[in-house]
């Protein structure tokens, strides 16, 4: 019985752990200009996130960091406009600072 009650607050524990950190890579140059919604979100709100945008090639994606560091998620937002990138942020826990 002890053992259930701590197996849920562990549960618990877990699904409410926050990241600690956000950064967003990405391509850049010509392959970044085809997609147009996800350059506009660089442009104009990365900065209210202080998002920092690493540009090392692939898919834009943003990668959630835990609190030790890990990349611990990565979503993949080439196909998300300004509005869906900002609600995978905020869905995560990351909201404009100014
Ligand atoms: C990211 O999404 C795009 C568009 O759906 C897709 O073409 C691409 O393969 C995806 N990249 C990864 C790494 O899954």
């Amino acid at each position: 019985m002890r053992k259930a009650w701590l197996l849920l607050l562990l549960l618990l524990s877990l699904s409410c752990a926050q990241y600690s950190g956000v950064i967003m890579k990405s391509c850049s140059g010509w392959r970044l200009n085809r997609l147009p919604l996800v350059k506009k979100f660089i442009r104009e709100d990365s900065e209210f996130y202080n998002l920092e945008i690493i540009y090392e090639g692939g898919d834009p994606r943003l990668i959630f960091i835990d609190e030790t560091g890990k990349e611990a998620e990565t979503v993949n937002v080439s196909d998300l406009d300004q509005k869906g990138i900002k609600k995978v942020l905020e869905d995560h826990g990351f909201y404009p600072t100014h």
